[in-house]
């Protein structure tokens, strides 16, 4: 097995982003019903969680359920959120335990209510730990954030609270979920497409993309530490040559 001693600690990525995807096709392939995939990937999620913690990663933000997963069949995304429910009920004092601050991208106010009560529960618990922020995003858009971010920034303006000349991208960076956050240095996707699907659009501007056919079930700390050794060797230039950069390095 890989040890995370093989990962240089100085160029971590601070904020990890994961796409979680292909929970149904792992099932499906082995035979199963597709929520036995999603009760895999939880386990899954739970290595994932415990081995950023370990490496140090500041921010880890994985995709849960998407404003678009509403319109899969009604036995699926109840099997979802039941799954979530649980994992939330289950993992509060392992995060505790482990300094973990959980906090929820996306629209909470369209989750079930008894999922909502314990998430809201979870966040409040776990919100003065300091060791790692785990974001779930759940009922996650990227178009319905930024549509929210517009609506309040426009209701600042016409309040006169906000000058239109004084909107810059700080100004849209503060009003998304991730508000406050560094952008994802890596954004992971497993299952083998190559698509963004609604995630992240505006903080992934700068992100290394690293997509993986491997379904998310079998997606354990070796997959991450594979992830992050890809990461650490490319080079990062944001616009400016490889000339400049490696002069900034020294
Ligand atoms: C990801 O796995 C989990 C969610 C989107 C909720 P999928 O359920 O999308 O798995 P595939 O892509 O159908 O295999
Ligand atoms: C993206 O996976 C959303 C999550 C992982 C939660 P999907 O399986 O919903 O993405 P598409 O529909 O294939 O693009
Ligand atoms: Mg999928």
């Amino acid at each position: 097995m890989t040890k995370p001693t093989e990962l240089d600690p100085q160029s971590l990525p601070r904020h990890i982003a994961i796409i979680m995807d292909g929970n149904g096709r792992w099932a499906q392939k082995l035979g199963l019903i597709r929520t036995l995939g999603h009760k895999a990937g939880v386990d899954s999620v739970r290595e994932i969680v415990r081995v950023s913690r370990k490496l140090g990663i500041q921010v880890l933000t994985l995709y849960a359920f998407s404003t678009e997963n509403w319109k899969r069949p009604k036995d699926e995304v109840s099997t979802l959120m039941n799954l979530l429910k649980t994992y939330l009920e289950k993992e509060v004092q392992d995060l505790c335990a482990n300094n973990i601050s959980l906090r929820c991208l996306g629209q909470i106010d369209k989750l079930p209510p008894d999922v909502r009560d314990v998430l809201l529960r979870v966040i409040d618990d776990t919100s003065k730990n300091t060791g790692m922020v785990l974001n779930l995003a759940l009922s996650y858009g990227f178009r319905s954030e930024l549509t929210k971010g517009v609506q309040e920034i426009t209701r600042q303006c016409l309040e006169g609270n906000l000058s239109v000349d004084d909107i810059n991208e700080e100004t849209i960076s503060n009003h998304l979920y991730t508000a406050g956050l560094p952008d994802p240095d890596l954004l992971i996707r497993t299952g083998g497409e190559s698509r963004l699907s609604n995630f992240l659009l505006w903080q992934v501007s700068y992100s290394e993309l690293y997509f993986t056919e491997i379904y998310w079930p079998k997606f354990r700390e070796k997959e991450l530490i594979d992830a992050i050794k890809q990461y650490q060797v490319r080079q990062r230039r944001f616009g400016k040559t490889g000339e400049q950069i490696k002069k900034q390095e020294t």
